[in-house]
Formats: C-alpha cells, structure tokens, sequence
C-alpha cells in the first residue's frame, strides 16, 4: 500500500510538472496582448519585474514608423501578457508630437528617488535632431512625466539603452554616429548625463547595445549598422565598465543574422539571461515579431542558439527545451468544415494545403475534433497561418467550448508564420474550433504545433 501511494505521489508530481512546463516562449510569433486582441505593440523596449509581474515597455508600432505611443503590458510568465496602459502618448507639438521618433524606450528604478526613470531616442522624422529624452513616473506602468532631451555631453544620440549596475550607478549606452557607441554616467538621479565611461570609435560602426552582468563580468551586446535589415549581433567582455574591454565575436549561429533580429535589451529573469530581439518588418512595422531566446554565458564566453520554442521555470530561475508536440494538419480528413470554409493551395505550408474562407459572412469554421495531450494541462499551441492582407486578422478560436480571440498579422508571400494560444488542455482528445471574428475573415490555417505533455 505504502509503495504504491508512493508511486502515485511521484506520478502525480511528474504530471504537474510536466503539466507547468508546457507554457512555452515562441521567438518570431504573433503574440496576441488581453485587452487589445492585437500583437503586442512594445517594439524595441525592454522587460522590467516588479512585484512578481513582468512589465514590457516598448514601441507602439501600430500605424507605422512616427511616435503614436509608448505602451506597457504585464505578464506573470512571460508568455500571456494583458496591456496595462500608454505611458507616453502623441501630443500636439514638440519632442512627442505629430511625425516625430520616440525610440528604445528603457525604464529603470531609481532606488534613492523612488522614481521610474525612462530615457528614449528622440529624434526628428529624418533622423536629423539625434537626442536622447527622458520621462518619470511613480509607478512602472503608469503616466510617466516628459522631462526633455538634450544631445548627450553635446554628441548626436541615436539607438540607445540603460544599464543599472548592482551598486545602483546607471549608465546611457548610446551611440554617436560621430564619434562612436558610448557608455556615459547617469547622475544620482538618473535625469542627467554625467560623464563619458567608454568609447569605442565609429569605425566599428555599431549600434543597438545592451549591457548585462554576470557576476563580475560585464557583457556589451551590440549591432552593426544596417537599417532596419538584421546583422550578425557581437559582443564583447569586461571586468570594469572602462574597459579594457575584449575584441567584439558573434554569439548567435555566424551567418543567421542573429535568428533574423536585432539587440533590443538582455534582461535578467530570476537569473536567466534572455537576449530580447526585434525582428524588425520594415514595410510594415507593426507586424515585427519580439525574438526572446535563452543565452548561455560562460566565463568570458557568450552563445545563443536558435529555438522554436523553450520554457523558463521562473521559481528555479532555470529554462529547458520546449516539449515535443504534434502537428495536426488544418486539411486533414478528420477535421470537419462548414459554412463555405474549405482547403487552398499553399506552397509554403505543411502538407502544400491549407483552410480557408474561415469566418466572413458565411461564417466559415474549421473544426479540429480530436486534438490530444497526454496530460489535463495549460499549454502554448502554435497556430501555423497565411494573412496575404496588410493588416491584422482575427479568429475566435473555441477550445473545448471556450472562445479567445487571437491576432494574425499579415504574412509574407506564402511562408506561413505562427500566432501564439495559451489555453487548458483536456487529457486525451480536445477540440479547438476556428471561428470568425465579428464578421471578418480569418486567416488561412496550416496547421496547429501542439505540445504532447
Ligand atoms: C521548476 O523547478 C523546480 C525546482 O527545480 C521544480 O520543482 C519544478 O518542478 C520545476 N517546474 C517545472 C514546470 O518544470
Ligand atoms: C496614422 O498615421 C497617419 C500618418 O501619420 C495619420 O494621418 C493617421 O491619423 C494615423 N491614424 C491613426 C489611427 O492614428
Ligand atoms: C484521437 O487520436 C488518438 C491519437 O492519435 C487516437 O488514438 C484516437 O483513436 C483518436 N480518437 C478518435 C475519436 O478519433
């Protein structure tokens, strides 16, 4: 009897954590925010914890490349986020009015003035102006007061990022087009630049830094120069933030352009390092996906590998690989389709086939009858899909009965990309059926990526 209550303890703990585990981060996916039903917009931000709730502060990239707002979201995982609020918004004139860049925009707390300190790029619309700006607030996530910008120690300021080094000093890191990619010193205060730190001169040509620290070994992140395109991201070490810094190595796969993204921030997450990149769409900004993957650092040795997915275990402050799934084909004869929905020719996809004429007003739906998972667990489903439009669609996606909305943005060509689901799964066989969404089309569906346990 003991022996077997025994078993049945260490199965059950399997099962939970196995059943936890299946929350998973997909780098290079639609990600639809609670609250807005859209992909998140917090382009080229930063993630920030507060009180056991992660805060994303980023870009509003919503209708193009001008400033229209900067926008926090929160997420007790780092996989289901709820927009929050707009912590800076259009104005009528100056720095953030009508066709200007606000960029970058990084938030840290200043433990002496019990503030939220941003500082951003601010610019004109042709880069010309190449400032720096900064805004506070009493609270991470809400309206932060505009301060002003200046040109950082009298140089241009253009992509630009924070670093709050254990003692509680700060540092800009920014990069003078001039010059080179500086690190200056913050005031106490954080609202002031101080002094240049380090220089490294423009011949490099790079941009878009990061600082993080592992033990007593800072790591700078940066990027080459090349628009919106990605690059082979480097970085290189130091024991002291004045250098003498090491020669500048790729830490992603050489060649990869970094998984297709562009340093945007390296955060600590309860003691991972998580590369945040921006996969920059720049025919159409609002659809630039966020490239979150684990890095690995060594001593003086950094390395990123690509992945589909992976999972954090925030309570060990560890990460794994993500689980194996199925992949349940949209066309499969065992789906069933009505109202006008039916299979299309897709040479990007899975199988050369996809499901069309979702929603609309027939109504189309696609019905997936027999979806397993080994275990009664929340998981993250990939939703594999084609949107030729140039804006977003939508479906309501019933899963055993319960309707979420979730966001497609628009694809290229006929490469299909995913949008992310975190929903409960049934042990053994669920049912996830695609819906319109109030009377628009959704999008054409491949296939879905859905974890075994
Ligand atoms: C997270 O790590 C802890 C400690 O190692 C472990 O007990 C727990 O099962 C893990 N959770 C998951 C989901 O793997
Ligand atoms: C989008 O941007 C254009 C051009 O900047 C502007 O005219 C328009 O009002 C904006 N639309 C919204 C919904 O903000
Ligand atoms: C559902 O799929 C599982 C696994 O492929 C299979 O064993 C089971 O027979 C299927 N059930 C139905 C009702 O088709």
């Amino acid at each position: 009897m003991i022996f077997i209550s025994f078993a049945l303890a260490a199965c059950l703990a399997l099962l939970v954590g196995f059943g936890d585990a299946s929350i998973q981060i997909i780098p290079g996916a639609t990600i639809t925010a609670k609250g807005t039903n859209q992909h998140l917009q917090a382009h080229g931000g930063g993630i920030i914890e507060v009180n056991n709730l992660f805060y994303l502060i980023g870009e509003n990239k919503l209708n193009g490349s001008a400033f229209q707002s900067i926008n926090c979201y929160s997420s007790p995982d780092l996989v289901t986020w709820t927009f929050v609020s707009k912590l800076l918004t259009l104005q009528s004139s100056g720095d953030l009015g009508p066709n200007r860049v606000v960029e970058r925009p990084h938030v840290i707390y200043n433990d002496k003035t019990k503030k939220y300190v941003m500082w951003m790029h601010i610019d004109s619309s042709n880069y010309g102006e190449a400032k720096a700006g900064w805004a506070t607030s009493d609270s991470v996530c809400g309206s932060y007061t505009y301060g002003g910008s200046v040109q950082p120690l009298g140089y241009q300021s253009r992509d630009l990022n924070l670093f709050k080094d254990t003692d509680g000093s700060a540092y800009l890191l920014t990069e003078d087009r001039v010059n080179g990619l500086r690190i200056d010193r913050l005031s106490d205060d954080y609202l002031t630049v101080l002094s240049p730190v380090y220089l490294w001169p423009e011949l490099y040509s790079y941009e878009a830094s990061a600082i993080y620290k592992n033990g007593n070994t800072y790591f700078m992140f940066a990027s080459d120069q090349s628009g919106w395109d990605p690059n082979d991201n480097i970085y290189c070490t130091s024991t002291s933030l004045t250098g003498p810094w090491s020669a500048w190595k790729t830490f992603a796969t050489a060649g990869s352009k970094t998984y297709n993204s562009q340093t945007g921030a390296v955060v600590n997450i309860r003691g991972v390092p998580m590369y945040m990149g921006d996969r920059w769409k720049k025919d159409n900004l609002m659809t630039s996906t966020y490239v979150w993957l684990p890095l690995e650092l060594s001593g003086t040795t950094a390395t990123m590998a690509n992945r589909v997915n992976w999972i954090l275990n925030l309570s060990a402050g560890t990460w794994s690989p993500g689980p194996s799934e199925t992949t349940p084909e949209a066309e499969s004869s065992t789906n069933t389709l009505s109202s006008g929905a039916k299979s299309l020719d897709c040479s990007g996809c899975s199988g050369t086939k996809d499901i069309g004429y979702i929603g609309g007003p027939p109504g189309g739906t696609l019905t997936f009858t027999n979806v397993t998972s080994s275990v009664a667990t929340t998981s993250t489903i990939r939703i594999a899909y084609i949107n030729g439009d140039s804006t977003q669609r939508y479906a309501n996606v019933v899963v055993n009965g319960v309707g979420n909305v979730v966001a497609f943005v628009p694809t290229v060509g006929s490469t299909p990309m995913s949008s992310t689901l975190t929903v409960p799964l049934n042990k053994g066989s669920n049912t996830i059926r695609f819906e319109g969404y109030n009377g628009g089309w959704g999008p054409d569906i491949d296939r879905l990526m859905v974890p075994i346990s």
